[in-house]
């Protein structure tokens, strides 16, 4: 390819789970180390990095069209273009082959070599580097980070669980977490740059074990409560888990680090045991509803949430009702659900009994309305409370303040009249007063 200046101005686009926006954060901090800046919203960039998402089908296929319209809107001055996350490491080669103009291919686990791959495909290389070595790229990239009320920290990476639909296991290869040290180190440096809330990711969260300073050996529950002596660290959430790993100490931390948001995200796919089988999620219907009966006996006022996938291979009308009856018995407080979506190389993708299009769309739909109605119940619910809401930005009204309650919902406030006015990062009391579709109105108390 025709060589082209050393790029000066960058844009990192990522898509997908939020462990994808935290590699594109760290990705846009080593690339201003090299001295390139972020381009400005809307205009164009030198270099731009697309972080892609394989998990279904129309995530993937998105990869083709943004680059086509990135060289379509260039003007003859197309950007250097590097395709990183999950897509890149399941078909990096194929991606080299389909998109003429993509330069660089870059697995989630090399992108501390993203500054090396830039200078070649400047000279004129295309580059594809998908190794995934045993050692983390963490320690090699910055942690300096643009002040937030609430930051993202990855702490455990990768999936030994083998779902059979799904293809994070071979994007994001074997589990492994990252050390204690270097969390507290990374926790630490969050808070002093205004972080008053933590969401600690992992692909299996709830699989995190390392040694605390002590050399003690510590699971999840422990880090949190590690964390949890910050001063000035106000919130902790935890996302995704997985329902075998939510161990009895974890589930004690609910009820007794005050931290520690009252909100989980345990994904369970499907209600029936055939499909779960199936599925190799290796726990029951069952034996998930007596995790949740037991995260709620530790904190009684917990909002639970889900992932369910509608369609499995082999899923019948019976196994779809025993899901809406899962439903019923949790009711979740929020919850995604998605059409199966065959991944390549995947065992699901060539089982029997494939589900037609047409009945996972109806499904789709009746297991959406059952969530939602039970999301808007749970919200209506809240009306009266008295909490806390930590404010991430203004509103779109004049004195208009929009944050999270502990329980994860959006809530909106005004300044009330003669009261002190408040600021991003703030953590204000308050009453929430009506319960709207997509968030709570709420007052002041302070
Ligand atoms: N580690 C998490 C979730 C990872 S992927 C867990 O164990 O649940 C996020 C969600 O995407 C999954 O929970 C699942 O609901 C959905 N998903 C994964 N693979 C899928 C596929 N092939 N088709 C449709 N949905 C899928
Ligand atoms: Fe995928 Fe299952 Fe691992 Fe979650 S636990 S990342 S769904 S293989
Ligand atoms: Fe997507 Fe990879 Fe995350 S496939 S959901 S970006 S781990």
């Amino acid at each position: 390819m025709n060589k082209v200046p050393t790029p000066k101005s960058f844009r990192v686009k990522s898509f997908g789970c939020q462990m994808n926006v935290y590699d594109g954060e760290r990705m846009a901090e080593l690339l201003a180390t090299q001295g390139m800046e972020a381009a400005p919203e809307g205009e164009d960039a030198d270099l731009v990095v697309l972080n892609t998402c394989h998990i279904r089908e129309k995530a993937a296929e998105k990869v083709y069209s943004d680059i086509g319209r990135i060289v379509k809107d260039s003007d003859g001055k197309a950007p250097l273009i590097a395709v990183a996350g999950c897509v890149a490491q399941a078909e990096g080669d194929e991606i080299m082959r389909r998109a003429r103009d993509v330069r660089m291919v870059v697995g989630p686990q090399a992108y501390h070599r993203l500054p090396d791959m830039i200078a070649r495909a400047s000279a004129g290389e295309r580059v594809t580097d998908t190794d995934m070595p045993a050692e983390a790229k963490f320690g090699a990239l910055p942690a300096r980070r643009k002040r937030a009320p609430s930051a993202f920290l990855t702490v455990q990476e990768g999936c030994d669980k083998f779902c059979t639909y799904c293809v994070v296991p071979y994007t994001r290869g074997a589990e492994i977490s990252r050390p204690f040290a270097d969390l507290l180190d990374e926790a630490k440096r969050l808070v002093d740059q205004g972080a008053r809330e933590i969401t600690l990711l992992g692909q299996n969260v709830n699989a995190w074990d390392g040694e605390d300073g002590r050399g003690r050996a510590i699971g999840l529950d422990g880090l949190i409560r590690e964390l949890a002596a910050l001063p000035d660290l106000a919130r902790i959430r935890y996302t995704t888990s997985h329902p075998n790993d939510m161990t009895d100490a974890l589930i004690a931390a609910h009820g007794e680090v005050d931290k520690l948001m009252p909100y989980l995200h345990l994904p369970v796919q499907a209600g029936s045991d055939p499909i779960l089988a199936a599925m190799n999620r290796s726990h029951s219907a069952e034996s998930y509803l007596r995790v949740i009966e037991r995260v709620r006996a530790a904190r009684p006022d917990i909002a639970i949430s889900g992932d369910f996938i509608v369609g499995f291979p082999g899923e019948s009308e019976a196994d779809f009702a025993a899901t809406l009856a899962l439903v019923d018995e949790v009711r979740y407080a929020a919850a995604f659900s998605f059409k199966y979506s065959p991944r390549p190389g995947t065992p699901a993708a060539t089982m029997e009994g494939q589900v037609p299009v047409d009945v996972m769309d109806d499904r789709l739909q009746r297991l959406q309305a059952a969530i939602t109605r039970d999301s808007h119940a749970f919200n209506a619910a809240s009306v009266g409370r008295t909490c806390d809401v930590l404010v991430e930005r203004t509103g779109r009204r004049e004195g208009q303040w929009l944050g999270k309650t502990p329980w994860l919902q959006s809530a909106h406030f005004t300044a009330s009249e003669g009261a002190a006015d408040h600021a991003v990062g703030d953590i204000v009391r308050v009453e929430l007063v009506e319960a709207g579709p997509n968030s709570l109105a709420a007052r002041a108390l302070t």
